[in-house]
């Protein structure tokens, strides 16, 4: 069965355009009723594919804590969703919301989670020097890029590779995974 999906960003937002597409092409059954930005100049928003998606930008530089999270909860409620996805949103998400949404959102990291959470994973990878590294899709907790990990993709690290071949070859295989996930939890949903 099909959720009734929020996907949040803040910035490029290509994993969102991969699950928006999916659905449109029926590749998913679910729907994308909301998109959520902490970031009301977040490139994402202009991308043409989400023109009849409702979106919710949320300025925190006009909003307190407070109502940040008042206007979250009433727009997710309001439009009935069961299922978040995290798509390059740069906000850590509080206690108080992820507990009340426990197992109802989902994140897309660039590594192999557990290893390289936080920031710059692909440079870091890189850094350490590892053979392989990848991306990981997880629910998400109180702790950043802590959550289950539900999916995982490899991609081989080459000599020459630096950050932003890496976060390419990386990308690519995000796009698959995050589609991938859903179907799966769609399948378990009934
Ligand atoms: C992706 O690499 C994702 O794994 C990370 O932030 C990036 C977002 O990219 N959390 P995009 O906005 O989906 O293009």
């Amino acid at each position: 069965m099909g959720f009734k999906l929020a996907i949040f960003i803040s910035g490029r937002g290509s994993n969102m355009k991969e699950i928006v597409r999916a659905c449109q092409r029926k590749e998913l059954k679910s729907s994308i009723e909301l998109i959520v930005s902490n970031n009301i100049k977040a490139p994402g928003l202009l991308i043409p594919e989400i023109k009849k998606i409702p979106i919710l930008t949320l300025d925190e530089s006009n909003l307190n804590n407070k109502e940040f999270y008042l206007l979250l909860e009433k727009s997710l409620i309001n439009s009935g969703i069961e299922l978040i996805c995290l798509a390059g949103f740069m906000k850590v998400l509080d206690k108080a919301f992820v507990n009340k949404w426990k197992n109802k959102i989902i994140n897309i990291h660039p590594s192999l989670l557990p290893a390289f959470k936080g920031l710059k994973p692909q440079l870091n990878a890189i850094k350490s020097k590892v053979k392989y590294a990848g991306c990981t899709v997880h629910y998400v907790n109180e702790k950043i890029d802590s959550g289950n990990i539900i999916d995982q993709d490899i991609v081989k690290v080459d000599l020459d590779e630096n950050e932003t071949s890496l976060s390419k070859k990386i990308l690519k295989k995000e796009h698959k995974l995050y589609i991938k996930v859903i179907k799966y939890l769609e399948d378990c949903h009934g």
